[in-house]
């Protein structure tokens, strides 16, 4: 039976380590700590950080592996292709592995590439810099490994910097951080995917995130408010951007800003990474018919894949996030899937979570997909299942 060692088995990594085991294949896995949740489902396992090239590969050579991968993580890549390049197994490229830990990198790498940019990017690196350089505003100031939107904010005032920058060095846990123009305008995430110099674009989802009263209203809906025009330039600049990174396989997620100004898409952030919040678990494949998880798991055996999407169908997902409490009662809510244009219920909280106020995607008791005609159609039911299941989950 084919082997294959699982670089992490976090919660991102864990429905990658399940999957591999129901394709029928042995799966081995490493991450720093016992009892990570991944371990469960691995035939074997063995504490390592991640980041422990030697260490990882030695382990990979005794298993004698026929493969090596990872799911929705960037900083295992550097090892992903240390083993795969020592011994002769398909990886992601040395290059491309090493810039996907540093988001200011990839900035620059971008830049100098030619696309599409409001100004300079540049390093911060000590509060001082405050008085050594100019701070064109507003700017937006972030950490080089960030995710989850840790120690990112926006700058619009000069007596802000002070704060933002430490605010910025507190969230980077290796110490880098940047400042790049603020783009005020639409927010899209695109998911694409690329292989043997073949890149699709499998998605451009539009992303509705604003505060209601104590809680927030977070939608995500594919091609909403996308015209061909546009569609036509977020594929150029996403397909220049790949090149730019010289990137040749797996998921690639990006968040792209269009501009009010002029209507041109910018790159915000780009991860060599599947796109979390459902989209490569659930949204892509309701919405394209592909599987990016199992053409992951075939590229690294070397087999086939089916990398072409199969349709276009329009699918929204609601956060199922409500006033903060204890939740009292989950009512049965597989029976509503199929009605309303529910496609999907994923459930993340059970009778008895204390949901505390919302802060991060961790502070939700799940999601809600539907599918529409079109994308405006397909949100507008997402709405309306959002409020179906206010009374499935009983919050006191
Ligand atoms: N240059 C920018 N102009 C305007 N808004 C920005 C800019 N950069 C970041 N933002 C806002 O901050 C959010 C988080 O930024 P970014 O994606 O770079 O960080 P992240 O840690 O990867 O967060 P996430 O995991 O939520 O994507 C963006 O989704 C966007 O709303
Ligand atoms: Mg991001």
């Amino acid at each position: 039976m084919k082997k294959i060692l699982m670089i992490g088995a976090g919660d991102y990594q864990t429905p990658a380590i399940k999957r591999i085991h129901q394709l029928g294949y042995d799966v081995y896995s490493v991450d720093y700590k016992e009892g990570q949740p991944g371990f469960e489902f691995s035939k074997g396992y063995k504490i390592i950080d991640v980041k422990d090239k030697d260490a990882c590969l030695k382990y990979a050579k005794a298993l004698e592996i026929d493969g090596v991968l990872t799911w929705g993580s960037t900083l295992t890549l550097p090892t992903i292709s240390y083993i795969g390049e020592s011994l002769n197994i398909p990886c992601i490229s040395k290059t491309a592995a090493e810039i996907s830990i540093s988001k200011y990198a990839i900035r620059k790498c971008l830049d100098e590439y030619g696309l599409n940019s409001k100004g300079e990017t540049f390093r911060i690196e000590s509060i001082d810099d405050i008085q050594k350089r100019d701070f064109p505003l507003p700017l937006v100031i972030k950490p080089s490994d960030g995710s989850g939107s840790k120690g990112v904010i926006i700058v619009t005032k000069k007596n802000e910097l002070f704060d933002a920058i430490n605010y910025a060095f507190e969230g980077a846990r290796n110490k880098e951080i940047y400042a790049e123009p603020y783009i005020s305008g639409k927010e899209f995430t695109v998911e694409a995917y690329v292989y043997n110099d073949i890149c699709y674009i499998y998605s451009i989802i539009k992303t509705e995130f604003f505060w209601n009263d104590q809680y927030p209203i977070y939608k995500q809906t594919t091609y909403l408010g996308i015209n061909d025009d546009i569609e036509c330039q977020i594929e150029a600049e996403v397909t220049k951007a790949i090149k730019a990174l010289n990137l040749n396989w797996g998921p690639i997620n990006f968040d792209i800003i269009i501009s009010d100004d002029d209507n041109k898409p910018y790159i915000i952030d780009v991860g060599i990474r599947n796109g979390q919040n459902l989209i490569a678990s659930h949204i892509v494949p309701y919405s394209r018919g592909i599987n990016e998880l199992d053409n992951n798991i075939s590229i690294c055996l070397r087999n086939e894949i089916d990398i072409k999407p199969k349709f276009k169908k329009y699918i929204s997902s609601r956060l199922l996030i409500y006033p903060p409490g204890t939740i009292k009662k989950i009512k049965e809510v597989s029976e509503l899937i199929g009605s309303n244009h529910i496609v999907d219920i994923i459930m993340r909280k059970k009778e008895g979570d204390v949901l505390p106020a919302y802060k991060t995607k961790s502070d939700i008791c799940g999601w809600v997909l539907t599918d529409g005609k079109t994308p405006e159609e397909a949100s507008k039911y997402a709405d309306f299942a959002w409020n179906i299941l206010k009374n499935y989950i009983i919050i006191e």
